[in-house]
């Protein structure tokens, strides 16, 4: 990059530092949890602090409480039709974060696992009563895979939750990452009193608060005098004692370990009554990661270079049959993306301009004349875009980092109306496209396997082709549970499985070959008789 900065002219390096300016200022990321942790909560308290919102229940659930497709059709219009909750922008202190919004629904993990590829770090959130549940061990997994950093809010300490040293030793087990406690609650429950802030050391007192916003609680340092009668002489020693013990038993806090993934600094609170959020907030601000490198398949991007790159990881179809485009999220890389300007689509190998690209302020859409790295930009769509897809100012490359992960549902699409199977076959197309599902062809036949995370998705699928391409279908379920890619250095012997294995072979959307397993045990087995063929999980194997 430095090379390429003394090649400038003034006038370029010039524009450089001001992209600099704009970069340093992003910080962009996802809240994460398991549903009903407080991750809604806490989104809308955080825009409460940044001002982005005024009032409480503004930010509506993404949740599906009821698993009945209607419901979630209802909810999904809604959202195609306002698609402003996808990405929450706000300014605090002097920064411009961008909240990535991820779908409360465990059947729409996928979604989620594409989120994370476009933020820089996240915040996870649990719930102190259940501590670490089924959905954060995944979420994780991803947030592993990719280095994420990541901030601990255990939340709800107003309930009787379980005790922080074991929340704390399992999440360490569990999720497979150190931590670092930062605050310390005073009890918890009914008898919850406050937090003590490790890293300020100053002890934050609790009142219930549901409605407003609250920017300075009492608080008091630890070793004050006045501290046992506030507290009582019990809770006074407990926490003196525990403070001390968590600053023996636990590494000191390092930013570095933090933002490469291998510490992850906790934080207690309750997020309904606005408690310990200020905190969380203020460290975000002075320990997260602005836009990170990008890898490609070529190199790898840094977003300080003066050239325009980003990728698409979520597309919106608008379910509102009177407007039937989608909108593609966009994530900045490297450079300003500008409004008007010719970008070069490389997959399709086409130039494209975008004559109204929008943002995310507040609740607000609004029109986009220029965008850094960090953020996110929503591009209206007519078909052209396919999650994952890149474009530049003209530098072939891809990013990568964008998987698919093994489906765990797999059932066959039946065609129910033989005058609309071109309907169904575009419809299939699209909605995978979209990255609704991942769909697999067998050669024989033809036949067609839509793979899932969740059993949400058929419905969805079904009521979409039916709605909005005119395509009626039905399911026949199979007996598949995994599904592997499948390379190897010797082609012929990798060509050789491919005939063997017959039907249990399928072609995902690239043409790449996969192994559809009945069991584990089967790719095991698989794996042991043909040691030159590497099984993959995800598709990201490049
Ligand atoms: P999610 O997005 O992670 O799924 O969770 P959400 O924020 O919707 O919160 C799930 C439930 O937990 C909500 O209650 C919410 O009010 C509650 N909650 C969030 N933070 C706290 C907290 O600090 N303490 C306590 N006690 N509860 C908290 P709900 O009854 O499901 O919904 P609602 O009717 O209150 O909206």
């Amino acid at each position: 990059m430095q090379a390429a900065v003394v090649a400038m002219g003034i006038g370029d390096q010039l524009i450089l530092m001001s992209n600099i300016q704009e970069i340093k200022k992003r910080r962009t990321f996802a809240i994460i949890s398991h549903p009903d942790a407080g991750k809604t909560t806490l989104t809308e308290k955080l825009l409460l602090f940044g001002g982005a919102i005024q009032t409480a229940g503004a930010v509506k659930s993404n949740k599906i409480k009821k698993t009945a497709t209607s419901d979630f059709m209802e909810i999904e219009k809604q959202r195609g039709i306002s698609v402003a909750t996808s990405v929450m922008t706000f300014e605090y202190r002097d920064l411009l974060i961008n909240i990535l919004d991820t779908p409360g629904h465990k059947d729409f993990a996928e979604d989620t696992y594409r989120t994370l590829t476009a933020v820089d770090s996240v915040i996870l959130v649990i719930d102190c009563v259940k501590g670490v549940e089924e959905q954060t061990e995944r979420l994780m997994e991803v947030c592993r895979m990719r280095n994420t950093p990541v901030i601990v809010f255990i939340n709800k300490l107003d309930r009787e939750g379980q005790n922080p040293f074991e929340l704390l030793d399992e999440l360490e087990t569990k999720l497979g990452i150190r931590v670092r406690p930062l605050t310390w609650p005073i009890n918890m429950g009914a008898s919850f009193k406050g937090v003590y802030s490790l890293y300020e050391k100053m002890l934050y007192f609790f009142a219930v608060n549901k409605t407003k916003i609250e920017r300075d609680v009492a608080k008091i340092n630890l070793e004050d005098v006045e501290l046992p009668s506030l507290l009582g002489q019990r809770d006074a020693d407990q926490i003196r004692e525990d403070v001390e013990l968590v600053e023996g038993v636990y590494d000191p806090f390092s930013q570095e370990a933090y933002q490469s993934g291998e510490l992850a600094p906790v934080f207690f609170g309750s997020a309904i009554n606005n408690f310990g959020i200020k905190e969380l907030l203020d460290t975000f601000c002075d320990i997260s990661p602005l836009p990170q490198p990008r890898p490609s398949d070529t190199r790898k991007v840094d977003p300080m270079e003066p050239k325009f790159t980003g990728f698409v990881f979520k597309i919106h179809a608008n379910l509102d049959p009177r407007h039937r485009d989608r909108i593609a999220f966009l994530r900045i890389c490297s450079g300003k993306f500008e409004r008007g300007k010719f970008y070069k689509h490389i997959r399709l190998g086409k130039d494209i301009r975008f004559s109204s690209p929008f943002s995310f302020m507040a609740s607000d859409k609004k029109v986009l004349d220029e965008g850094f790295p960090g953020d996110v930009v929503g591009l209206y769509d007519t078909g052209n875009f396919k999650i994952g897809d890149t474009l530049t100012e003209g530098e072939v490359l891809q990013f990568s980092g964008i998987p698919s992960f093994s489906p765990e549902i797999f059932k066959e699409i039946v065609n129910l109306d033989p005058m609309k199977s071109k309907q169904l076959e575009k419809g299939i197309q699209q909605l995978t496209d979209e990255g609704v599902a991942q769909l697999f062809t067998l050669d024989l036949g033809n036949r067609k396997i839509v793979g899932t995370v969740g059993e949400l998705q058929f419905d969805v699928i079904q009521y979409r082709l039916q709605h909005e391409y005119g395509a009626k279908c039905r399911w026949v379920n199979m007996n598949i549970s995994r599904a592997c890619w499948l390379t190897s250095s010797d082609k012929a012997i990798l060509d050789q499985f491919v005939r063997l294995k017959g039907n249990q072979i399928a072609y995902d959307k690239d043409r790449n070959p996969v192994f559809l397993a009945e069991s584990d045990w089967m790719i095991r087995m698989n794996q042991e008789n043909n040691p030159e063929i590497q099984f993959h999980f995800t598709s990201e194997f490049k």
